[in-house]
């Protein structure tokens, strides 16, 4: 169903018997034609032969059959042009397929996708915006391709400062403390621990006491323990709700599940032979990571005072991952500025015999959020923002232009539909940037009816959406499709183009392809709808459009749900 395959497939055994070995034909969208193989060209110097001649040769030998029309161009390009009843074919197969032509994966495998991640006690900031963004996306696309996924919520809920949160909550009383805490103050309870640590010696040492008795098991201090983790877990659960993210209770897996799997993982290094002891830290040094000046970098595994840190947790997270999921594909979606800490736990685990082909990691990272000024996004008070606080504007944006193009919608439609776009507009924004890059964040920008933007695309949805309710009808998908206008043709071909992308998003997991692939069909569905009548025209031309449109529809629809994106029915 995907175009550039099924010309690949037409290529490829022509190429193989001109050149003697298997060649990839390179075919690709093309401006001149449909589409472009430039593979005689990197051929000819090996042939040496002219590629003119190589392309001829190629296109004698091909079985296009009624696929297309093709011809060598320029210096050696063979330029080919899909046939319209072949492309009216392949659209009514399309509009048959309830998976819009992207086939299930041909060999599922289970994925852990590592994503989120907050921290307990602390606020969630826009730095975990994007790791949750991202990852829910990888998450909704492999579960629809059909692999095994799951969700892995590497949650910081361990650690040296839960000593002071422990302490400072015991002064608060656990009701004032639940409470503050379930309204979403994580940052204001945080400080004010961390602030009693800094002035107050005996705070300090009741804090250290205390971190003791939590990794010795005391009962007592595991309960209270337990209830800043489950105060947080349930206020982290709101967010996701808000976000419309499929995060929930079950995918809580933070770093203390894995406490009890610690001493066994360094153990095996150890007795692999990996462990070296540096600064009375215990250290493995994984092959290709080195400083500046070249020296071995070391991963500590056991500290000198023989508690385990965030590189112990993840090396007994991988080895769960692989050992007990018999999950082959690892995601960690998390910035960039952890690649090294990734690159070196993938290293030992490897070393280890933990992380061995089929099965393999892989670092999904992304860049920054930045303000207006292109720094790093602040508060008016300089502090990190709030991710709340950022959802909150977007929705209440979205709500009143909502209420200022559309006067006469309600008070509960314009709520639902301020949500749909302010939500769907800060995911889209993020998602539609190429994630290893920094990005702005420009309210009048991803709020914009126009551009590559979600309320562009939900517009454009809902719009398709109101031509049948309009006219009272529905598209019949056996309806014969009639492509004789160029508008018509280029929108089919967008439309074929989706399941090229999903394949490509799959492996590389950069959504920022999808989100251009989608804005591009929404203009090709905008340039048809301008230049050819639909429900003004009648018979089977009239037929044939009513599936175009329905067809936009579905993709569009299907490609912002994979983005975690609504599509309201009306705007
Ligand atoms: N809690 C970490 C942070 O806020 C992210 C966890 C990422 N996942 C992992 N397996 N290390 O930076």
């Amino acid at each position: 169903m995907d175009l550039e395959k099924l010309l690949t497939g037409r290529l490829a055994p022509a190429f193989e018997t001109v050149a003697g070995v298997p060649v990839d034909p390179v075919v690709r969208r093309s401006q001149r034609a449909d589409f472009q193989s430039d593979a005689a060209l990197a051929l000819a110097r090996r042939l040496g032969r002219p590629p003119r001649s190589i392309a001829a040769e190629v296109l004698d030998r091909a079985r296009l059959g009624d696929l297309c029309a093709a011809e060598v161009s320029g210096p050696g390009f063979i330029n080919l042009t899909v046939a319209d009843p072949a492309l009216g074919g392949l659209l009514s197969a399309l509009a048959a397929d309830p998976r819009l032509g992207v086939p299930p994966a041909a060999e599922p495998e289970t994925v852990v996708v590592d994503y989120s991640g907050p921290n307990v006690a602390k606020e969630m900031h826009v730095g975990h915006l994007r790791s949750t963004v991202i990852g829910d996306a990888a998450a909704r696309l492999l579960e629809w391709l059909g692999h095994q996924v799951v969700r892995a919520n590497h949650l910081g809920d361990w650690g040296t400062p839960f000593g002071m949160l422990i302490e400072h909550l015991v002064d608060l009383g656990e009701a004032e403390a639940a409470q503050e805490l379930s309204m979403g103050d994580l940052d204001a309870f945080y400080k004010a621990a961390r602030a009693k640590f800094d002035a107050d010696e005996a705070f300090q040492e009741r804090s250290r006491r205390r971190v003791v008795a939590l990794q010795g098991g005391d009962e007592a201090t595991l309960r209270l323990w337990r209830l800043l983790v489950e105060q947080s877990e349930r206020y982290f659960l709101t967010v996701y709700d808000l976000l419309d993210v499929t995060l929930t209770e079950r995918d809580f897996q933070g770093e203390s599940s894995y406490n009890g799997l610690l001493a066994p993982v360094v153990d095996d290094l150890d007795r692999l032979g990996l462990l070296r002891q540096s600064n009375g830290a215990a250290c493995v040094f994984p092959p290709g990571s080195v400083g500046r000046d070249g020296e071995p970098l070391p991963l500590i595994v056991r500290k000198s005072d023989g508690g385990y840190g965030y590189p112990a947790t993840d090396l007994a997270a991988v080895r769960h991952r692989t050992g007990s999921l018999g999950a082959t594909r690892l995601l960690y979606v998390v910035g960039l500025p952890q690649r090294r800490h990734f690159e070196m736990v993938y290293a030992a685990a490897a070393q280890a015999g933990w992380l061995i082909p089929p099965a393999r990691a892989e670092h999904v990272g992304f860049g920054s959020i930045l303000g207006p000024d292109g720094r790093m996004l602040r508060s008016r008070a300089g502090e990190s923002v709030k991710l709340v606080a950022l959802l909150e504007e977007s929705v209440a944006r979205a709500t009143a232009l909502a209420r200022e193009r559309n006067p006469e919608l309600g008070e509960a439609e314009a709520a639902e539909v301020g949500r749909a776009v302010g939500i769907g507009a800060v995911k889209y924004a993020d998602l539609s940037s190429d994630r290893q890059k920094d990005y702005v964040l420009d309210w009048e920008r991803m709020l914009s009816l126009d551009g590559n933007t979600a309320p562009y695309l939900q517009y454009a949805y809902s719009r398709i959406r109101s031509i049948f309710r309009r006219a009272g009808v529905a598209a019949r998908p056996d309806a014969a499709i009639s492509l004789a206008e160029p508008a018509e043709r280029a929108l089919a071909m967008e439309l074929l183009g989706f399941a090229g992308v999903i394949a490509e998003v799959e492996r590389s997991l950069e959504f920022h392809h999808l989100a251009s692939y989608l804005h591009r069909l929404a203009v090709a569905f905008s340039a048809f709808y301008e230049r050819c009548p639909v429900l003004r025209s009648d018979g089977p031309v009239r037929e044939s459009r009513l599936v175009l449109c329905d067809l936009t529809a579905r993709v569009l629809r299907q490609g912002l749900h994979l983005l975690g994106i609504r599509t309201p029915e009306r705007l």
